[in-house]
């Protein structure tokens, strides 16, 4: 069964929450009780806003369950790229941001018992020595320590690994089921539409002075350009019982390589990772591996995520778009959903309590598109749109592909994912197709 680590450890992350059955006014309204969503109401209610959860389902039955779970704000080689294309005031901006995030998850953890646990991280290149010493340069000039190893201890040969120090990793549902427990949550409670300030529920509307859509993909995606910048990418974890012990968290730099964790008396390895709607890897691809390098382990669990990947690799978090000052979203963490949640948390508290943030430009949904993926996301979507056969996707209307891996129909322009009888698996698709 298709079935995280997490999502076992408590039992699927419910919070036993009622669906909404009444009208009722907030401050403020999240909808999607994911961990970016319960963050930013929690945060909201510690400034003594009124704020409600609005939850499709179940708390975390979305993206959290199934993350690895890494915090860090060590994300790949960015620190480079964000050198050269925006500067170092930038580059420490989002660096000290999520920095900031892991002290906010550590003192959260003190009070909310989720496994914390603080470990190196490392991202390695298999080949690339060039690249990781570009990016311990960046780590120079952002005052970090930047230590690289030559042989980190990986199954097979390396250019080597640079290592953040003091970085963490937890079990994400022990921490979001205890705060929503703090916060008022309607589950089973989907977001039908917005109209202005009023949300409308199968059971009542939802009158807030602030609306914040974390649902992974924005509901409202046409208005905003969300489905020309955001894609989808698709990855897969193993987790394995009886494998050699590792100490630290490693990442490959490549977008398709594998990254190496453990939990408790687990090894994770995550990879197989594909664009949504493509063929990749998947499970095949990390059980190779296991079988080539650790075959006496025995596989515990599989499951498999989902992330949302922007243009420029910076999530989108703030204000949804011109016109709707009331309106924000916080998507797009580009597999850092982790330190992206809480980050989120603390730009849209600033945002609704004091109007600003020293993050708002640098994370602004509204920042320029011009780049080389918007055209690659153009033209992904016309080639779905014009290729013909069905089953089509219930969001603009693509050819679906087959995920012979999970059994599911995917959709290579946005991403949605929809199960053999068409129900909806994965948005920005608000409905199902018919089988
Ligand atoms: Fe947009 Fe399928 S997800 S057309």
């Amino acid at each position: 069964m298709n079935l995280s680590v997490w999502g076992e450890s408590v039992s699927g992350g419910s919070v036993g929450r009622a669906p909404l059955s009444h009208d009722i006014t907030t401050d403020a309204l999240v909808i999607g009780g994911g961990m970016a969503g319960v963050l930013t109401a929690y945060r909201l209610k510690q400034t003594g806003m009124d704020c409600v959860i609005a939850e499709a389902q179940t708390v975390g039955s979305g993206i959290t369950k199934n993350t690895t779970a890494k915090i860090t704000a060590q994300h790949g080689l960015l620190y480079a790229q964000i050198l050269e294309r925006l500067g170092s005031e930038a580059a420490k901006l989002y660096l000290d941001a999520h920095t900031q995030a892991i002290g906010d998850f550590r003192e959260l953890s003190q009070r909310y018992p989720c496994d914390f646990e603080e470990k190196n991280a490392y991202v390695y290149s298999i080949s690339d020595r060039a690249a990781l010493e570009r990016e311990a340069a960046a780590y120079h000039k952002l005052g970090l320590a930047a230590r690289l190893e030559e042989t980190p201890p990986l199954p097979f040969p390396t250019a080597g690994a640079l290592c953040m120090e003091h970085q963490a990793q937890f079990n994400p549902l022990k921490l979001l089921t205890a705060l929503a427990r703090e916060v008022t949550v309607y589950e089973r409670t989907p977001v039908r539409s917005i109209d202005g300030r009023t949300a409308v529920t199968d059971g009542g509307k939802i009158t807030a002075g602030h609306i914040v859509l974390a649902t992974h993909y924005p509901m409202i995606n046409i208005p905003g350009l969300y489905f020309l910048k955001l894609y989808q990418h698709r990855s897969y974890v193993i987790a394995l019982e009886d494998a050699p012990p590792l100490d630290g968290m490693y990442v490959d730099e490549r977008q398709d390589g594998h990254s190496f964790r453990t939990y408790q008396n687990l090894l994770l390895i995550g990879g197989g990772d594909h664009k949504s709607g493509k063929e990749g890897g998947g499970f095949a691809e990390l059980r190779g591996l296991a079988q080539q390098y650790c075959p006496l382990a025995k596989e515990r669990f599989h499951w498999a995520t989902q992330d949302c990947m922007t243009l420029d690799g910076l999530p989108y978090i703030g204000r949804h778009r011109a016109g709707s000052p009331q309106l924000y979203v916080a998507t797009g963490f580009n597999k850092w959903g982790m330190t992206g949640s809480m980050v989120a948390a603390r730009l849209l508290r600033d945002l609704m309590v004091g109007g600003k943030s020293e993050l708002e430009t640098l994370f602004s949904p509204r920042r320029s598109m011009l780049s080389g993926q918007l055209f690659k996301n153009i033209a992904s979507s016309a080639a779905g749109l014009l290729s013909v056969g069905g089953p089509r996707c219930a969001h603009m209307g693509c050819k679906l592909h087959l995920n012979s891996a999970e059994k599911t129909w995917d959709c290579p322009c946005h991403g949605s994912r929809f199960d053999e009888d068409g129900r909806v698996i994965d948005n920005p698709a608000k409905r199902g197709i018919k089988r």
